[in-house]
């Protein structure tokens, strides 16, 4: 009997063998499809390829997509596990053409797929055409089905359209006939809903496309898109009617026995049906990054789990369960899907914690829910206000609650849940208003309401489509957005980071139909992901889809600055101590820059270390990961929390490094934090780090500034050169520059050393040209100068000099000293008590725009600016001494 391994490599292989090329399945996130929440069929990752808009260097492609459907309007959710069909989690194998084969190939492919490779009884097939397809109903005449079981049928059944807009077209539909032993008609009979006649493949024939205003126009190729169910082909080829009797599903259903100690099957069993599927949905999303959370994907996934984590608790599971179940899937899947290999422990790890979590108030919230019953009549639906305190104190998402209700034949009253779920909300917005918060913000909350929170794909990637949620100018909505207009753009999904936690927002493009919005800056508020930008070109309006582009090597230094600050961070405290916190940061595209407590400058050798340290672990290249915890495991770990950030009930914790006497749960990770930023893959990404400065910030805290990647290397580029230039204007070598320049200075030293004197020499009279002249006024010799050159400082030793040189008199000096005017009088010991220096001194300095000085009678000295006026201070000192 093949299992489900088998049958999907014999799908696949057939196909390659018609020249398809087989593609690996896209992620469960789409990011090319803003309408839908998860990948829901194998075309998603090919819907470009069938309106022309993309092309590839292929033209037929086949692979087994990864599909979930929960969540959304069609929420099967409460049907899974209770019925042999319903999954939250299928593979849909499926082969392609683009413009290459069509009909006439397409319906003989599955004909021999099904007949041929996997040997289904001919007599037990039937096909269903659209009515007006009489291409389709001769070609299943050709291949050999009997007209009798080949049906037209005239509703949408057989018109496959993707979404309300986009590819489409007829498609013609395998049946497998399951006997006349079980109830049910053929497709279009009255009875088609019963259970014998089971759809196996859809074939659609895609040549059309559906547009936004009804309209449908001819494609400009004709194409092929089909889907078969791998559980629900594997459930026939291996005898069965159910999905769960299939050799994989049997395979989960026993590791869901032995991990509760219950019996498989029986009253068991359909527990651990919904355990099966739900492990299989939870592992695969958690393996394409939806981490559990509150709002959008990640609440479906949450749902999905808590779910699962009830019906174990029903099997009597006393301890978290679902985590040891991931090698059973891992097991069965992990070589189909490498993945989920690669993400087994973080999958393990996340599902321990949330069920470690859940489990806490499983018990309280059951027991209020039998309390509730107890007081309510027979068959009448819960209060909305409890299912609500569930939901909120208990963590019980409402269909929880349902499934729980469900067994005892009770419903909920909705309209109660979603009641009391507005007036909670409204609380909360009444709350950030009175906050102080900007006053526009309000509409912020609006948006939330009307459009929902924005989902955030940019740990994942930095390309999606989204949807214009609203559009928003001067602080009020528009409907639409010209070119030249400045814009906030809302999306339902985005990759743009919004500014927190010290990472600036992302910069990129919006493009829609005919129109470009270049994005400055994106923001965030009220869970509402705000994209600044203007209109550059075209119309923007609310509604349009979207491509969202994120400049991709902004985003790339942004990263590299992010994840070195980390390991700055744990260098610094490792050189420097333990209470070397943060204080704030930035992450920006050209730097980094780290405020942290400490209270001293570092020394040279400290900030050297430090800089080794991150360049060690950025040579280590080891791969960043990311996990989902509560704030107190983190801490348990010892995950650094950054100063002045409120906590959620789940934080997001990035750890890089490995290192001997490291934290975490194997002490060996090297650094550990709280962190909701963008990071890079492998800690070698970074490239190289360099401390630009160091300084303080405020009382007790520091801060460096540094630099990575191709800032680092154009910095150290720009020193070298630099280098380069002084060793060659020094006429050395580089590593000789120091010897150098302490030989100049050496040099210059000396050079100032013999300058002075010789300057003094040619004041004093001695050397060539020198000269001092004196002349008798009242009685008195007095010698003035007027000097170009001779320091300040230099004055008062030519005073001494001249004393001694004429014995007894005055003299007055009067200096350039580089555009600053010195002056300087000095009297003999003998002529003291007739004049004062200082009178003299004060005599001169006005004409040279000073004011004052000072001194003794002996010597005093004084300035000004204005060396033009030295002979009239000459002048005045002489009619001082003239009497
Ligand atoms: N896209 C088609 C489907 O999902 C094949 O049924």
């Amino acid at each position: 009997m093949p299992t489900l391994n088998d049958i999907r490599s014999t799908f696949l292989n057939y196909f390659a063998k018609q020249g398809h090329e087989i593609v690996s399945s896209s992620p469960l996130v789409p990011r090319n499809d803003p309408t839908l929440m998860f990948t829901n069929s194998g075309m998603v990752q090919f819907k470009n390829l069938f309106t022309g808009v993309e092309t590839r260097d292929y033209n037929r492609a086949t692979s087994s997509q990864k599909c979930v459907r929960a969540g959304g309007k069609h929420n099967d959710l409460d049907n899974v596990g209770y019925t042999a069909r319903h999954h939250t989690f299928f593979e849909m194998l499926g082969n392609f053409s683009f413009g290459d084969y069509f009909k006439d190939e397409a319906i003989p492919f599955a004909w021999e797929l099904i007949t041929k490779e996997f040997g289904i009884d001919k007599s037990k097939l039937l096909a269903t055409v659209y009515h007006t397809d009489d291409e389709a109903f001769e070609i299943w005449k050709k291949v050999g089905v009997p007209e009798d079981r080949i049906i037209r049928i005239d509703t949408s059944d057989n018109f496959w359209q993707m979404g309300p807009t986009g590819p489409c077209g007829p498609c013609t539909e395998i049946f497998y006939d399951h006997g006349d032993h079980i109830w049910g008609g053929p497709p279009g009979s009255a009875d088609e809903d019963g259970d014998r006649f089971i759809e196996i493949w859809n074939v659609v024939f895609m040549q059309n496309e559906q547009f936004e205003d009804g309209s449908m126009k001819a494609l400009d190729m004709q194409s092929i898109d089909t889907g078969m169910g791998l559980e629900r082909i594997g459930a026939l080829l291996q005898g069965s009617h159910d999905n769960y009797d299939t050799d994989l599903f049997k395979a989960l259903i026993e590791a869901s026995a032995d991990v509760t100690n219950a019996d498989p099957y029986g009253d068991q069993n359909v527990h651990h049906r919904v355990i099966a599927d739900h492990l299989r949905s939870t592992s695969f999303l958690l393996s394409d990054g939806v981490m559990p959370s509150n709002d959008g994907r990640g609440y479906v996934l949450r749902r999905i789990m808590r779910r699962a984590m009830r019906h174990a608790h029903l099997l009597g599971a006393k301890d978290p369960v679902m985590h040891r179940l991931v090698p059973a899937l891992v097991q069965q899947m992990g070589a189909a899907y490498p993945e989920l290999g690669r993400a087994q422990s973080m999958i393990e790890e996340t599902l321990l914690q949330e069920e470690t979590r859940f489990k806490q108030t499983l018990d309280r919230g059951l027991k209020l829910l039998d309390d509730e019953l107890t007081d309510l009549d027979d068959g009448a639906p819960l209060p909305g206000a409890a299912a609500f305190k569930l939901y909120d104190t208990f963590g019980f998402p409402l269909d929880l609650t349902q499934d729980a209700l469900r067994e005892k034949g009770r419903t909920v009253d909705t309209d109660g849940f979603d009641s009391a779920m507005a007036e909670q909300k409204a609380k909360a917005r009444a709350a950030w208003a009175g906050s102080g918060e900007a006053a526009d913000s309000t509409i912020w909350f609006d948006i939330a309401d009307q459009a929902g929170t924005t989902d955030f794909l940019g740990y994942e990637t930095e390309v999606a489509e989204g949807q214009v949620m609203a559009l928003v100018t001067n602080g009020a909505q528009i409907a639409e957005a010209g070119a030249g207009s400045e814009v906030q753009v809302i999306l339902n999904q985005t990759p743009f980071y919004a500014e927190s936690g010290g990472q600036i927002g992302d910069r990129g493009v919006i493009r829609v139909d005919g129109g470009l919005v270049r994005v400055s800056d994106t923001r965030k508020a009220a869970g509402v992901f705000i994209h600044i930008g203007k209109v550059e070109s075209g119309l923007v309006t609310k509604g349009a889809a979207a491509q969202l582009e994120v400049d991709h090597a902004r985003r790339t230094a942004i990263r590299a600055n992010h994840s070195a600050t980390h390991l700055l961070h744990e260098a610094l405290r490792e050189v420097l101590g333990d209470h070397v916190a943060q204080r704030g940061s930035l992450n920006a595209d050209d730097r980094l820059r780290f405020d942290f407590s400490h209270n001293k400058a570092l020394s040279a050798d400290e900030l050297r270390q430090v800089a080794i340290d991150v360049n060690r672990f950025i040579r280590q290249n080891t791969a960043v990961e990311t996990r989902i915890m509560t704030p107190d495991d983190a801490r348990a770990l010892g995950a650094q929390a950054l100063f002045g950030e409120k906590y959620g009930d789940e934080v997001r914790v990035v750890s890089m490094g490995e290192a001997a006497t490291g934290k975490g749960q194997d002490g060996n990770t090297y650094s550990i934090e709280l962190c909701g930023g963008t990071h890079v893959r492998q800690t070698g990404d970074i490239g190289t780090f360099v401390i630009l400065s160091d300084g303080a910030s405020s009382a007790g805290v520091r801060r460096i500034e540094a630099l990575t990647g191709a800032e680092a290397f154009a910095h150290l580029e720009r020193e070298a050169l630099r280098m380069g230039e002084i060793a060659s204007t020094l006429k050395a070598q580089p590593e000789e520059v120091m010897d150098r320049i302490k030989a100049l200075m050496d040099e210059r030293r000396a050079l100032q050393n013999e300058v002075s004197q010789l300057k003094q020499q040619v004041a004093m009279g001695g050397g060539a040209g020198g000269g001092t002249e004196t002349k008798e006024i009242g009685g008195k010799t007095f010698l003035a100068q007027a000097l170009e050159g001779v320091s300040g400082k230099d004055l008062r030793g030519l005073i001494d000099a001249h004393k001694q040189k004429i014995g007894s008199g005055v003299i007055l000096l009067i200096a350039n000293d580089g555009g600053k005017v010195a002056v300087a009088a000095g009297v003999t010991d003998d002529l003291v008590g007739q004049i004062s220096a200082v009178d003299v001194l004060k005599a001169a300095v006005p004409s040279v725009g000073g004011k004052g000085g000072g001194g003794r009678p002996d010597m005093a000295q004084g300035g000004g600016k204005d060396f033009s006026g030295a002979d009239d201070a000459i002048k005045a000192a002489e009619a001082l001494l003239a009497g």
